[in-house]
């Protein structure tokens, strides 16, 4: 199959353009709307885009696979930057405990949570990763996702980090969604390391990330940076380690308590610092100078029943805000794009264009993939989502429903839903 592909008649074409974040208001609402649009994508790169009667005027387009459309808003495919989508075992029992009382903290602290993953992932065989990894990536694709990072951190020692980060790297290959791995070893401390953190810190330093980066298994690294998990002195140590063995950073800041993870972050000049629920004034003051990007994910704090991200603050003071699901199996079994964004614009004040803004070029600024996703501009792959409505207002208002009709990844069709028998 080809991947030369064109699309027409759209009625609006969201391009998002851009080459790096977009930072405070000005930018995240310029979405760059083009009406009755179109996309050529020749060998799976957009080469142009704009009216269609200009494009089409100016290209000859046979041999190329044409979708008209016409009535239907058309997006930059979906980069949802943090996720934990490999993972055995899930954690349906820890939502009704969660329910009736229990904090998410206090159930790791007595060795479930992320511990009861950690056993249940140490004890899946890889093909078992394979198949339910590539299930989560088929849901995640059919609401518009076609970038995602996926984590490890369910391992926790050498041997089922690495399997995790494997199970990612072959998830890569065979799935259309590009996978952006993130070792993510300080997640918890296993129970044979219990009130030794620091050797823990150690033994990923010295035996872990060495591994991890001769067999080229991550881009990123990322820590729990939370009271009673990893300190800020821990991570900012750990981060360093990892930063000068070659990898990007990225932490789980702020999360439940207002620890100064935010700060770090800047301080550290990480790529993007995530959850931020608790962050400071002067820590997201910080992080805009830096140009962190803050990467939100209210379908945590809803689930969690927390209090939402300031995104509108963090907006204000000049951040580039992304959004992702955080797809785990704990604080949140989530893969709603829709309503990821629907909770940023209802609890957390932002506008649908920086939404969409925040689900597309910032998430793949936070993924330091700017460069070739999460906008519509030649050059780009060539990966779209079609949405079943003229416009991408439809997407937050639309409450927690998928209304994407079609997606497009480097220029073959991948998702389409009007294929889809009901009965
Ligand atoms: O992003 N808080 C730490 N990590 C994940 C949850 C992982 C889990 O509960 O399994 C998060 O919320
Ligand atoms: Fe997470």
């Amino acid at each position: 199959m080809t991947a030369d592909l064109v699309v027409i008649n759209a009625a609006q074409l969201v391009t998002c353009s851009s080459f790096g974040p977009k930072c405070g208001p000005e930018q995240m609402n310029e979405l760059g709307v083009v009406k009755d649009g179109a996309v050529v994508i020749k060998d799976g790169i957009i080469e142009s885009l704009g009216p269609t009667e200009e494009i089409l005027a100016g290209r000859d387009v046979s041999g190329f696979q044409v979708i008209d459309a016409a009535g239907k808003a058309v997006l930059p495919g979906f980069v949802d930057s943090h996720t934990h989508f490999v993972f055995g075992g899930y954690r349906e029992e820890e939502f009704a405990w969660r329910l009736a009382g229990q904090s998410y903290m206090e159930i790791l602290q007595r060795g479930g949570g992320i511990l009861s993953t950690v056993k249940a992932t140490r004890k899946a065989g890889m093909q078992e990763l394979i198949d339910s990894g590539a299930r989560r990536l088929d849901s995640l694709l059919s609401f518009g996702v076609t970038t995602v990072e996926g984590k490890s951190g369910y391992g926790l020692d050498l041997e089922n980090e690495v399997k995790q980060l494997e199970a990612m790297a072959r998830l890569d290959r065979r799935h259309p969604v590009d996978v952006v791995p993130t070792f993510l070893g300080a997640h918890a401390v296993p129970p044979d390391y219990k009130g030794r953190t620091d050797k823990y810190v150690d033994f990923i330093i010295r035996e872990v990330i060495p591994r991890v980066v001769e067999d080229g298994l991550a881009e990123f690294c990322d820590v729990f940076c939370e009271e009673g998990v990893f300190s800020i002195g821990q991570s900012r140590r750990l981060l360093q380690a990892a930063r000068q063995m070659g990898l990007k950073l990225t932490l789980h800041a702020d999360e439940i308590v207002a620890l100064g993870g935010a700060e770090l972050a800047a301080e550290l000049e990480a790529v993007s610092a995530d959850h931020l629920l608790q962050a400071s004034a002067a820590g997201i003051d910080a992080m805009a100078e830096k140009k962190v990007v803050a990467t939100l994910l209210p379908a945590t704090a809803f689930s969690l029943k927390e209090p939402y991200a300031r995104g509108r603050r963090m907006i204000d003071a000049g951040c580039a805000v992304a959004l992702a699901t955080d797809l785990n199996p704990g604080s949140c079994f989530c893969e709603s794009v829709p309503l990821v964004m629907a909770l940023a614009c209802i609890y957390m004040g932002l506008t649908p264009e920086e939404a969409v803004c925040a689900m597309t070029i910032n998430g793949a600024a936070a993924l330091a993939r700017a460069d070739t996703v999460g906008s519509l501009d030649p050059g780009k792959y060539g990966d779209l989502v079609i949405l079943e409505f003229p416009s991408y207002k439809f997407i937050p208002y639309h409450v927690g429903v998928n209304c994407v009709e079609k997606v497009i990844k480097k220029g073959h069709l991948v998702f389409d839903k009007t294929r889809l028998q009901v009965r």
